[in-house]
């Protein structure tokens, strides 16, 4: 078979490989897992997780702990089979192009493991081990408070007994789980051991670069608790034109943001969090940040620039209709993908941005003032926009946005810095200089 890039360098087309996740239930695999995926699919590698737990509900919506008891033949017999299902749809999954599968379950036994390696093998797929083990308290805790909060398998269940039912099923896992050992005779396999969540790695026979990449990612996860603020710079003098890309200092009223911006990250971070902030290279993104505390580390990054827009840097979008009236039409018609001439497209953006996203998983508290086409590819990695959707959002001047990732997802809050700014969005087909944001691009 030919091999082709995905853009992103990785030579996707003969590489399959199942993630295949190990350890105790409340040991962050699902987290793990719905990371990974969400990563990769930013990244435009094909990426599904399948998660047995949702198979089984299937026919045991609501299991008490004695289901997963090793002696409960019926119990057993269900769990297989639902392994089976998750295998088999994840196998057709990988016949219609899949490239990287990562199968959410316990598999904590030597057998069970020897089961999906020798499945997936006959089946031309890579096996990627990924095993998460935690002896602190306080995580494993925090996972159970997050499960009997959010699992279906306790729905409308008293919150004390499902976390006392989820503690017992837990001690039955305890009973017949091995962990990936050598000794075992698990030493030629691919895995990756995760000791409290990254604190400690082990890494075992990583055959390629996909592989690496995945290992690489994950090792830089962590689950302190942080989080990240973005903002653009303040309104830019191209701005008020309706100029796009250049060099452009501030406004008068950038320049108001700029002053406002270190009270509001105040109002937000507070006094004592120390916090990183990082800058584009560019002169308007430098500028709003210069105000902020000096004891913040300050960075600059070109990977922050703005998105390149060659032969139209410093073009309004009347201009650019009226000079590549072809061009401006193929914009809009896959926004993503639209390469300017001689510049970037999204696509391209994503793919000088993979190295902040790597350094901002393995950060704490970061501030990122930059600018809106790299603004909307960072938030749609946390936020889980789709690539059609992200480069139509509407990310306001003058605006401080906080995300914070949690187990499942990441929330968001919004401080407007109740500075007038033009609006720089512009919905599909339209030239207008400023224009007001559609509801459906919030
Ligand atoms: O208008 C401000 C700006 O940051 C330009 O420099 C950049 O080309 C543009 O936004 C990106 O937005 P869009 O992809 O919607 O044209
Ligand atoms: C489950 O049933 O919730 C589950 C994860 O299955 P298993 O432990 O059998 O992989």
């Amino acid at each position: 078979m030919p091999s082709r890039t995905n853009g992103v360098g990785v030579q996707v087309e003969e590489t399959k490989i199942c993630v295949v996740m190990v350890g105790l239930p409340a040991r962050g695999k699902s987290f793990i897992a719905q990371k990974a995926q969400r990563y990769l699919q930013w990244l435009s590698i094909r990426a599904q997780v399948f998660n047995v737990g949702n198979y089984r509900r299937n026919d045991a919506p609501h299991p008490t702990a004695d289901f997963f008891d090793m002696n409960n033949e019926e119990g057993e017999r269900k769990r297989r089979v639902a392994a089976e299902s998750a295998i088999a749809d994840m196998l057709a999954w990988f016949r219609s192009g899949g490239v990287v599968g990562i199968l959410d379950a316990t598999n904590s036994t030597k057998e069970r493991r020897k089961w999906v390696m020798d499945t997936c093998s006959s089946n031309g797929i890579e096996v990627l081990f990924v095993e998460s083990k935690c002896d602190d308290e306080d995580l494993i805790m925090a996972n159970i408070r997050d499960v009997k909060s959010t699992s279906p398998d306790y729905r409308g269940q008293d919150p004390e007994q499902a976390a006392s039912d989820f503690r017992n099923r837990i001690k039955m896992y305890e009973k017949v789980y091995q962990t990936i050992d050598e000794g075992n005779g698990e030493d030629e396999y691919t895995y990756l051991k995760l000791m409290d969540v990254s604190k400690q790695v082990i890494i075992n026979r990583i055959q390629d670069y996909l592989q690496s990449r995945i290992v690489y990612y994950l090792m830089n996860l962590h689950i302190r608790p942080r989080s990240i603020w973005l903002s653009r710079h303040g309104e830019s003098l191209y701005n008020l034109d309706g100029r796009i890309g250049g060099d452009a200092l501030i406004s008068s009223r950038g320049e108001a943001y700029a002053r406002k911006l270190p009270e509001l990250v105040r109002q937000s971070v507070g006094d004592d969090r120390p916090l990183t902030v990082w800058t584009s290279t560019l002169k308007r993104t430098i500028a709003t940040a210069r105000f902020l505390p000096s004891h913040y580390n300050q960075l600059q990054w070109k990977a922050l620039d703005e998105l390149d827009s060659g032969v139209c840097d410093g073009l309004t979008y009347q201009e650019i209709k009226d000079r590549y009236p072809e061009d401006f039409a193929a914009r809009d018609e896959d926004k993503y993908n639209y390469r300017y001439r001689g510049g970037e497209s999204y696509r391209d953006v994503v793919i000088r941005l993979e190295p902040v996203i790597m350094e901002l998983e393995r950060s704490e508290d970061i501030l990122i003032v930059t600018h809106q086409a790299v603004l909307r590819c960072i938030y749609a990695y946390f936020m889980k926009k789709d690539q059609a959707k992200s480069p139509w959002m509407n990310v306001p001047l003058h605006t401080l946005i906080k995300l914070t990732p949690r187990a499942y997802g990441t929330e968001e809050e919004r401080y407007e810095a109740k500075i007038p700014a033009v609006s720089t969005w512009r919905g599909k087909g339209s030239t207008a200089k400023h224009e007001n944001p559609t509801p459906e691009s919030l």
